[in-house]
């Protein structure tokens, strides 16, 4: 039987550069998308993939997510006193088991692959997923879900994946891919932000993974790599060098990128759209925008 993927490790410790200066105060992953913080998202969708135990590797500043995951009696009372049982049961829905939560601090800004070596000692001997906030996915099953259940057939190490424009290879880790087997392909080395002329695709990794506890002890032994940092994407390659199998998963979903300005109003749109009770009215402003743009062509 294989092992099941109960940990998921979520590397917030950036600093949110692109989002300033609302994040000289306001953690990135705090930040909302209609009214829930970008981390809710991503903790809902581990949930739903049978996610136990959330490990945030966080760094100076980011106490507003910590206290983000505080349950609010006096406030559940409050909503419960005035009758505002939706607004109870929304908030409830937040409410984390006591211990399923765990903080850690990634001391110095090495990049991905060390936030997630950061969190070595609580994964263990185990696979685990890492997920990164600012990849927001909308899908009917969450991406996640989709994954262990592809995982559960396959084993290995699994990234999520999609297709990008060449041009903006040089901003993701780039995929070189060997057969495909439907939504799976097979990966044979990964590069992270290769010079568009040189990616080996354009098949970029998305910020899902599923790891092989071997993952982190390549980390280990890992010296800074693109951008002078510690890739993830490195320790994944290695794995293949070592002979683990590594696939890509193309998800179905649509994929939002909330680390940029311009993703972050596109999700902000397509998420306000998906609510009933914004539909109405945002539609008709945004027609109603469309169409001054039209004439003033
Ligand atoms: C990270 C990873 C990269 C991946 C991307 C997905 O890069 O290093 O391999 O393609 O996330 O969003 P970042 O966007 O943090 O620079």
């Amino acid at each position: 039987m294989r092992k099941k993927v109960t940990k998921a490790i979520f590397p917030v410790a950036g600093m949110g550069t692109r989002f300033l200066p609302a994040t000289k105060s306001v953690p990135k992953e705090i930040m909302t998308l209609v009214d829930r913080p970008l981390v809710q998202y991503a903790i809902d969708e581990a949930r739903a993939a049978g996610i136990k135990e959330f490990i945030f590797v966080t760094s100076r500043g980011k106490g507003a997510l910590e206290d983000y995951f505080d349950h609010a009696p006096q406030l559940e009372q409050e909503l419960r006193k005035k009758g505002k049982l939706e607004l109870l049961k929304t908030l409830e829905d937040t409410n984390m088991d006591s211990g399923a939560i765990a903080y850690i601090r990634q001391h110095k800004a090495l990049g991905l692959g060390h936030a997630v070596w950061c969190a070595r000692r609580l994964i263990g001997n185990e696979p685990f997923a890492v997920m990164l906030p600012d990849d927001v996915i909308a899908a009917d099953k969450p991406c996640l879900k989709q994954m262990i259940e592809a995982y559960e057939e396959t084993g290995g190490s699994m990234v999520a994946a999609m297709e990008v424009e060449p041009a903006r290879a040089s901003s993701y880790g780039i995929l070189d891919t060997s057969e495909e087997q439907g939504d799976l392909v097979k990966v044979k080395g990964m590069v992270e932000k290769p010079a568009a002329d040189k990616a080996p695709s354009n098949l970029a990794v998305i910020g899902r993974y599923i790891l092989a506890p071997t993952v982190l002890k390549n980390l280990n032994k890992l010296k800074s790599g693109s951008g002078g940092e510690i890739q993830l994407t490195d320790a994944i390659a290695q794995e293949i060098e070592q002979e683990r199998d590594v696939y890509g998963f193309r998800f179905r979903g649509q994929r939002f990128d909330c680390g940029s300005k311009a993703g972050f109003l596109q999700a902000t749109v397509a998420f306000g759209l998906a609510r009933e009770e914004l539909r109405d009215d945002l539609s008709a402003y945004l027609q109603s925008i469309a169409q001054v743009d039209r004439a003033a062509q």
